[in-house]
């Protein structure tokens, strides 16, 4: 039974992002990819935001230009952040979730004073 909870998970979301939009930062690859595919298809439209403009691109062809739309966002530049929100807004008239998903780490620790790299 070890999908059991997935499956739950999955159910929890049905009806629960349709007609809603979610904005997500570091949506061009990784957790964020998978999350803007997993949203858009339980209904929501999708903003990705993200350094990496041809992979953003690209995700957003697999999701189809009528639910995701993606904008060059560095996390870093507070005005890139706004231009994010704004895009949000203007291209589908609201910004229901805002994930804030893109970072890196310098690789795992065990002390957590030993990390370096944050954003
Ligand atoms: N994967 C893991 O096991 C894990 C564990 C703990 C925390 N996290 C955190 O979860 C988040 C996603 O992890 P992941 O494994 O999907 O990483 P990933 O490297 O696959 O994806 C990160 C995305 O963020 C983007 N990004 C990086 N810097 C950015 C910036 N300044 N502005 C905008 N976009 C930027 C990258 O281009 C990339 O598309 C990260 O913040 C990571 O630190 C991941």
């Amino acid at each position: 039974m070890p999908w059991q909870p997935l499956q739950l998970f999955l159910q929890s979301l049905e009806g629960k992002l349709e007609g809603k939009v979610a904005l997500i930062t570091g949506g061009a690859s990784g957790i964020g990819e998978c999350t803007a595919k997993l949203f858009s298809k339980h209904g929501a439209k999708v903003v990705i935001a993200d350094i990496q403009d041809e992979q953003g691109h690209s995700v957003v062809n697999s999701i189809g230009l009528s639910n995701s739309t993606f904008i060059h966002c560095n996390v870093t530049n507070e005005d890139h952040v706004k231009n994010a929100e704004d895009k949000a807004v203007s291209t589908y008239g609201k910004l229901n979730i805002m994930f804030n998903n893109a970072g890196t780490t310098d690789g795992p620790k065990p002390r957590i004073i030993d990390n370096e790299k944050w954003i």
